[in-house]
């Protein structure tokens, strides 16, 4: 017997574990800040709520409706051709993302520590201490480790009992301290400048890369386009809300975003430190709030600690999405199907980790493996994926079954959000990402 999620608040925290973590207080940030600012932002917004939301639906429907893995979900809606492709590239897309997000998740630990010790660098000393962080092959690697082998502990224990218990407790601790740090920051001496680079928008600057930087980053935020909704759909009971449940990952997710853009980007201004920093951004900068905050020391420990919770949350679903297929495609037990996705991660991850010393110097498309791995993932394997995904659901799937399984059987009555729905699934979600990653690969190559 499969397991299943127990309870709608269970589903909703486990997706919402997924999707809010690293990508809104550590990628988002530093994209926000490369790309421009307030353009970025508005762009990413139209593509959440567009494009983005009805992908994630149609994951789910497809997840849902045939209660399998990525790779077989796709051969079980329509036995003939070659569909679950699709699934392995989410799953391909999946092992990417470990990869680096690893290596960050390693160095949320490392700051922890700091933090625990009260040994976080004071203000001038932040990005020195950054740069020996990521460039201590030792002190990387361990902190990376750590982070995976927590990953595959979580999924050891289950569905039920690992994810479900888990992620309920931590959203509301970091969304508390999240908002303490925005309160300080945007109240800081010499903020007012960064709050005009998240509110005034400078369209001039924007060019085709910031538009496939803003659909990457959406596909990552929402952990969409790499078969992980997918597969956490799969445990979901029949008479879940999609709908609903979709849109309140989404809206809270973006929340995140936005509340994290408030925390980061004014202090970024007010001390000084170029908003193009990359991603170091979130870890120069957090230690030089800390330090202005009264009981600061404590904050940072807190914020640390959930930070760290948040990035677990969503890496254990990014390794259950191999975790379900090699159970389910290899006949292995959960134990051995952990422990063989998570060795090979840590190859990569170990790759990752060896980007900033001594493998800096070895470069793939002209990128480190850090970057590679990141850009490959995030611009190219989901939004493909997802690509992949919209067309099957738009002109594979049937209509009438896609209102079947998004409405309860037809239990739900909103029958017209359904259909535009779908209509935005068939027609514009294809063409918006074809046309973005076209240009945006065309500058990007
Ligand atoms: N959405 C997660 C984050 O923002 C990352 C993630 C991507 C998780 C894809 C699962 C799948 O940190």
């Amino acid at each position: 017997m499969r397991d299943n999620f127990k309870s709608s608040f269970g589903v909703l925290v486990a997706m919402a574990g997924s999707a809010i973590g690293l990508g809104n207080l550590w990628r988002f940030p530093y994209l926000m800040g490369t790309n421009g600012g307030a353009a970025f932002i508005i762009i990413y917004l139209v593509l959440v709520f567009l494009l983005c939301l009805p992908i994630m639906m149609s994951e789910f429907v497809v997840g849902r409706r045939s209660q399998v893995n990525a790779f077989r979900a796709f051969k079980v809606l329509s036995p003939k051709g070659h569909w679950g492709i699709i699934g392995m590239l989410g799953v391909l897309a999946a092992i990417s993302l470990i990869a680096f997000y690893c290596v960050v998740g390693g160095w949320t630990i490392d700051y922890l520590v700091h933090s625990v010790t009260f040994s976080l660098p004071e203000e001038g000393a932040t990005e020195g201490f950054f740069s020996a962080a990521v460039s201590t092959p030792g002190r990387t690697l361990m902190y990376t480790y750590i982070f995976l082998i927590v990953t595959a502990l979580v999924l050891l224990a289950g569905i039920k009992d690992g994810i479900e218990r888990y992620t309920k407790v931590m959203m509301p601790v970091l969304f508390l301290t999240i908002i303490a740090i925005a309160v300080r920051s945007v109240t800081l001496p010499g903020a007012g400048a960064g709050l005009e680079f998240l509110f005034k928008p400078d369209f001039s600057k924007v060019t085709a890369d910031t538009f496939l930087n803003a659909l990457g980053q959406a596909f990552f935020s929402l952990s969409i386009g790499c078969a992980t909704i997918l597969t956490y759909g799969s445990y979901v009971k029949k008479n879940e809300k999609i709908v609903k449940m979709s849109s309140l990952t989404a809206i809270s997710d973006t929340f995140f975003a936005i509340i994290a853009g408030l925390a980061i980007m004014p202090a970024v201004f007010a001390f000084g430190i170029s908003p193009s920093e990359g991603p170091g951004l979130l870890f120069v900068v957090l230690p030089d709030i800390f330090d202005q905050i009264a009981g600061g020391g404590i904050i940072a420990i807190l914020f640390f600690f959930v930070l760290f919770i948040a990035a677990v949350t969503s890496s254990i679903s990014l390794l259950e999405v191999c975790v379900t297929f090699l159970i389910e495609e290899c006949r292995l037990r959960r134990r051995t199907a952990v422990l063989l996705s998570s060795g090979v991660c840590l190859v990569l991850c170990t790759l990752c980790a060896l980007s900033g010393s001594v493998l800096s110097d070895v470069h793939v498309l002209g990128r480190t493996f850090f970057d590679f791995f990141d850009m490959i993932s995030a611009n190219f394997l989901m939004p493909f994926c997802g690509l992949l995904v919209v067309i099957f659901v738009g002109w594979k799937m049937k209509r009438e079954a896609f209102v079947d399984e998004i409405s309860n059987g037809g239990t739900l009555p909103n029958t017209k959000l359904y259909n535009v729905i779908f209509y935005l699934v068939r027609y514009v979600a294809p063409i918006v990402i074809a046309v973005i990653m076209v240009f945006g690969w065309m500058k990007q190559i």
